[in-house]
């Protein structure tokens, strides 16, 4: 960046007073009231959202350094539905669905990764499918960088005409935004592949991911590539 973009960068920080919560990850304006009592209503919501305590008979589907992927099924007791449910509901609250119906809200499995300071740092929604139509167009690199044209990053895929079988369909993937490229997301996807379907473990072309945002479409290309 040229010495002239730089000032204005730090103008425009000092002016709005930019600041970004480490806790929350939400970024506001501590010099805006409303701005911050936004910033505090959003704070309490997820970090009460996140906490986790540990549950009797958890399924502990995978564990890591740092931290361990727990399995809720619809068939687990209400205090583990009920948080899987609280934490959907956070989830699309971020992503911006509004009551969006599950296609069998019996079978869905929820993947938690859990962070070894117990918050949950990341959630997988899955559900059985049997076909999709797969996403044909690669993303531009326009979604990462500035957009020149002024218009709204594209996202309108191209999808094949010709339906495919899968077996299973993430209907949402979240990580944590201060917990991002740790390959959390990437560590809920393989432990899905291998316990979604008892005795098999999925190959990348037996899953889907519904209706991706596009940091979702930048993360599904990435992973069914490696
Ligand atoms: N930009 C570019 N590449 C990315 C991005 C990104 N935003 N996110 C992931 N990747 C690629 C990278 O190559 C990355 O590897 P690298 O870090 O070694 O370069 C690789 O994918 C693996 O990434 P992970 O670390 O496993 O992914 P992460 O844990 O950061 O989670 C996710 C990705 C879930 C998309 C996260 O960014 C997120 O929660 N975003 C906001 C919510 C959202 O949009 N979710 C998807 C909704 S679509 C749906 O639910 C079906
Ligand atoms: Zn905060």
């Amino acid at each position: 960046k040229g010495l002239k973009d730089q000032m204005v960068i730090d103008a425009g920080q000092k002016h709005f007073g930019a600041t970004v919560c480490k806790s929350c990850g939400m970024v506001y304006s501590a010099a805006n009231p409303e701005d911050e009592a936004h910033h505090i209503q959003y704070h309490q919501r997820l970090l009460e959202g996140i906490k986790y305590v540990n549950w009797k008979n958890e399924h502990v589907a995978a564990e890591f350094w740092d931290g361990k992927i727990v399995l809720i099924r619809q068939s687990d007791p209400k205090y583990a539905t009920k948080k899987a449910e609280d934490v959907r509901q956070l989830v699309d609250s971020e992503l911006g669905f509004k009551q969006v119906v599950l296609t069998c809200p019996t079978q869905i499995q929820t993947y938690l990764f859990v962070s070894n300071e117990k918050k949950i740092i990341g959630c997988l929604i899955a559900e059985p499918v049997r076909r999709a139509f797969r996403v044909l167009s690669e993303p531009t690199t326009e979604l990462d960088s500035p957009n020149k044209s002024g218009l709204e990053p594209q996202r309108v895929w191209c999808c094949s005409t010709e339906p495919e079988n899968v077996f299973c369909g993430i209907s949402r993937i979240w990580v944590f935004s201060l917990m991002r490229r740790k390959r959390v997301a990437s560590r809920m996807v393989d432990v899905l592949r291998r316990t979604f379907c008892f005795g098999s473990y999925l190959s990348t072309d037996e899953i889907a991911f519904s209706d991706p945002t596009p940091d979702g479409k930048v993360f599904a290309i990435k992973y069914c590539q490696t």
